[in-house]
């Protein structure tokens, strides 16, 4: 029989972005510079850097009308922690909070919900020179009073609220937590003890928006994990089953149960990294239970098993140069999937991944789930008649709504569907060379263009699949 591609009514229909990566104005308005800022002026060589990205700062009006004829239903932004509180945990700017306050208003006004992450990768840097960053509770206690500043100025107005983006990978990214030990047993131990003072704020943040926040939703991305055995032998099972605990789902559990599961506490008790706690964290930790989860889905992974003398090392790197699949602790390699195609950057495009990612965390925690990033990064071509005829991420965007529609035929509570990104944007490594948007931005790794606007042919298809429903996919 036929089946509906409508999808329920009310599906919030968005499209995502993140403050480093797009507002540029880095030190405009009083704000202090960031980790994110700091680390893209020292990779300029490759990529363009924060100081101009998209240059949302001087054009959110202009960029926010695109959000109208586009019709989104919710846009997904983040703050950036240092322009509201330039030294991350001093005096609080005035004209942050206004800058802020314009963009939700006008959002608003054009019937787009805001839906507002607190911390997406960008630190304030005086924090990390302060107190190293993570590593110190006061950084904890520094986070919770930024985020309970922006409930209370933008609570009234913002109803759906992310806490960190993508805790999960961020710990394991050495330069977003401004990890810089030379010894390997130390960066581990400074990620562990990092990444559990982002539990704990990340609990007071949750606590502190369902007091502040009425009717306030909150919970984290994860940047999802799924990775496929490469034979049905028991121990390539083992070892993916193995890559999305560690990965991804140790962190969901730790933000709703406040505790980490077994393996996790095993890992950390065998490589003597298991992170100072204080009384009362246990209490503490409980609170971060959330009211959604929101998923970032890019691609699967596919790993084979590490026979013993084929082990790395606990903790050492098992793909030197692969920044992004860092640390796997020893217990597998990654492969190839030979069933699926590559982006041109290399992620294994896999719809049918989604579905699986939505069923699973859906059944595992019983919380609506949202998607607050999917998208296909590509040196977009902008023709001499000023087009970007960018049907390939039709197709990946069109099979993974498709994924979506499945997923909630089998029963998942799906809030929204919300792609990265709304328009071009710096890549976390490759720049403005990679592209995720429906808008394009006259931009380029050499820091020139003319910051136009260019509707892509994915804008038009996109705004069709809104208008409808769904229905047009
Ligand atoms: C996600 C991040 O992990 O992936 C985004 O939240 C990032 O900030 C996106 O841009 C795509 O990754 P990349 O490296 O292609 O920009």
């Amino acid at each position: 029989h036929q089946k509906t591609t409508e999808f329920p009514e009310g599906f919030l229909w968005g499209a995502s972005s993140s403050a480093f990566q797009i507002e540029g104005g880095w030190n405009l308005g009083g704000k202090g510079m960031t980790v994110a800022d700091f680390n893209s002026f020292k990779r300029s060589h490759i990529q363009a850097d924060t100081k101009v990205a998209s240059d949302f700062y001087h054009h959110w009006k202009e960029d926010i009308d695109y959000m109208a004829e586009l019709g989104l239903k919710m846009y997904r932004f983040s703050i950036a922690w240092a322009r509201i509180i330039p030294d991350g945990d001093g005096a609080v700017h005035e004209e942050g909070i206004k800058f802020y306050d314009r963009i939700i208003d006008c959002l608003l006004s054009r019937g787009i919900q805001p839906f507002v992450t607190l911390y997406h990768f960008d630190l304030p840097y005086a924090l990390a020179e302060k107190y190293n960053g993570w590593e110190s509770r006061r950084c904890v206690l520094a986070f919770e009073r930024y985020a309970r500043i922006c409930f209370r100025a933008f609570g009234d107005r913002v109803k759906y609220w992310q806490v960190h983006n993508e805790q999960n990978l961020m710990v394991r990214v050495d330069e977003r937590m401004n990890i810089d030990a030379a010894d390997k047993w130390e960066a581990d131990r400074l990620r562990a003890q990092m990444d559990y003072h982002m539990f704990l704020a990340h609990a007071l943040a949750v606590k502190a928006c369902h007091e502040l926040v009425s009717g306030g939703k909150i919970g984290p991305a994860v940047s999802s994990c799924c990775t496929y055995p490469e034979t049905p032998c028991p121990e390539d099972v083992w070892a993916a089953a193995n890559n999305d605990w560690f990965k991804a789902e140790y962190c969901l559990d730790m933000h709703q149960y406040g505790r980490y599961p077994g393996y996790y506490r095993r890992y950390l008790k065998e490589r003597n990294i298991m992170p100072s706690a204080e009384d009362g964290d246990e209490e503490i930790l409980k609170w971060g239970a959330s009211d959604y989860i929101a998923v970032n889905y890019y691609r699967t992974l596919c790993v084979r098993y590490l026979p013993a003398d084929e082990i790395h090392p606990v903790g050492e790197r098992c793909f030197p140069g692969n920044e992004v699949d860092f640390d796997q602790y020893g217990y597998f390699s990654h492969v190839k999937n030979p069933h699926l195609v590559s982006t041109e950057y290399g992620a294994q495009i896999d719809p049918m991944g989604l579905r699986i990612v939505l069923n699973r965390y859906y059944q595992k925690y019983r919380l609506p789930l949202l998607i607050t990033e999917n998208g296909l990064g590509a040196a977009d071509i902008l023709t001499e008649n000023g087009k970007v005829h960018d049907s390939y991420r039709i197709d990946y965007l069109r099979r993974h709504i498709q994924a979506c529609r499945q997923a909630l035929d089998d029963g998942v509570e799906l809030m929204g569907y919300s792609p990265w990104s709304f328009m071009d944007l710096l890549s976390s490594h490759e720049g403005f060379r990679k592209r995720y948007g429906f808008l394009y931005v006259d931009r380029n790794e050499h820091e020139t263009g003319s910051l136009k606007r260019i509707k892509k042919d994915s804008f038009h298809w996109y705004r069709r699949v809104i208008e409808t429903n769904g229905a047009t996919i």
